[in-house]
């Protein structure tokens, strides 16, 4: 049975984007057994640097995952930071990694276009990302097109270690989540980055005040209009049932005293996510109120992901004379 591997980052609070592109798609591996989860909590300081919020955001990715349900499956979950040896098998796989290939990396180049100062670790984190897939003899890393290339990298950095020292590390796949792209509030990518995003469990005046911000236009609620063009009707496919989702999609379209205004349809989306959210975010409560549990579970994950990449690190410890 194949192997699947992904880490999130906690550089903020996960948005909407995160839940349909990435955590429902990983909870359904989950179910099928023989996957691997992780906070890639060494990532984040590349971007946030804030010992507090780090911690916050950890501690939200790890909530987000157990309310979801991932608690209730037997893949391994746990904080990246949790195994060290993440980091001994990406100062391996740099000394076979040529500076060219990491130059080529998009958010290293992207960064210094722009003429901001990157630190070495923007420039290594392909490495260590190499490292988390590699350490785990994963198969399948399912991931957003963003992260295609450092998957990439990852295969070509198996290959340089393998053809020097002999067959050590499993060369991965990606594989594409089937809702590759939630839109923000402004009708771009939702991004952590871009201040568009909405946090999964936001609610009451908050999530009310967030879907008001959604950009619509002024033609008037009876003009027919093509649902398809409707930032409001892409967030409502991700949560209406069909045979609604097809009635509002048929008022839209014939327009008349019928059709909903861009009001009703906000109205509709705030209650589509609060019950939407309902179940996950009882259980985000529960949770909160026992943060000893969400340790517990990450020191599990630990221990099961710790066994895994030893094994690993040893191989390769092995193949290249360091033991
Ligand atoms: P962000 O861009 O907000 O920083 P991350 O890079 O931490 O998000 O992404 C974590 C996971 O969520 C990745 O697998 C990524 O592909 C997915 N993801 C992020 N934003 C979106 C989005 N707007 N639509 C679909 N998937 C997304
Ligand atoms: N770079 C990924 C992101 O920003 C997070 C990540 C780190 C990851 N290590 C990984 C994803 C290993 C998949 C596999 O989303």
């Amino acid at each position: 049975m194949k192997r699947f591997l992904s880490g999130i980052q906690p550089s903020g609070l996960p948005h909407l984007g995160n839940w349909f592109g990435a955590v429902q798609m990983h909870l359904e591996r989950a179910k099928q057994g023989n996957a691997y989860f992780f906070i890639a909590d060494y990532h984040a300081l590349t971007t946030l640097q804030d010992p507090e919020k780090l911690r916050e955001y950890v501690r939200e990715i790890a909530v987000t995952y157990l309310a979801a349900g991932l608690g209730e499956t037997e893949a391994v979950f746990w904080r990246q930071s949790d195994v060290p040896e993440v980091t001994e098998i990406a100062w391996l796989l740099s000394t076979v990694t040529g500076m060219g290939l990491l130059e080529r990396g998009h958010s290293y180049k992207d960064k210094t276009a722009k003429g901001i100062a990157a630190s070495a670790g923007l420039l290594y984190y392909p490495v260590l990302m190499a490292s988390d897939i590699l350490a785990y003899d994963a198969d399948v890393v399912p991931v957003g097109k963003d992260q295609v290339q450092h998957i990439e990298m990852t295969q070509d950095m198996a290959g340089y270690w393998n053809s020097t020292y002999g067959q050590t590390f499993r060369r991965p796949e990606w594989e594409l989540s089937k809702t590759p792209k939630v839109s923000g509030l402004d009708g771009q990518k939702m991004s952590k980055s871009y201040g568009n995003a909405l946090w999964i469990f936001e609610e009451g005046k908050a999530l009310k005040k967030a879907i008001g911000r959604i950009a619509t236009d002024s033609r008037p609620p009876d003009e027919p209009k093509d649902p398809k063009g409707l930032l409001l009707f892409e967030w409502l496919e991700l949560l209406l049932p069909a045979d609604e989702l097809a009635d509002l999609a048929r008022r839209l379209q014939t327009g008349g005293a019928n059709a909903p205004g861009y009001g009703e349809l906000k109205a509709r989306l705030v209650l589509a996510i609060e019950t939407h959210f309902a179940d996950a975010r009882r259980r985000r409560q529960e949770l909160l109120t026992h943060p000893e549990h969400i340790e517990a579970a990450l020191a599990r994950g630990a221990v099961a992901a710790r066994a895994v990449a030893r094994e690993v690190r040893d191989r390769a410890l092995r193949a290249c004379g360091l033991r």
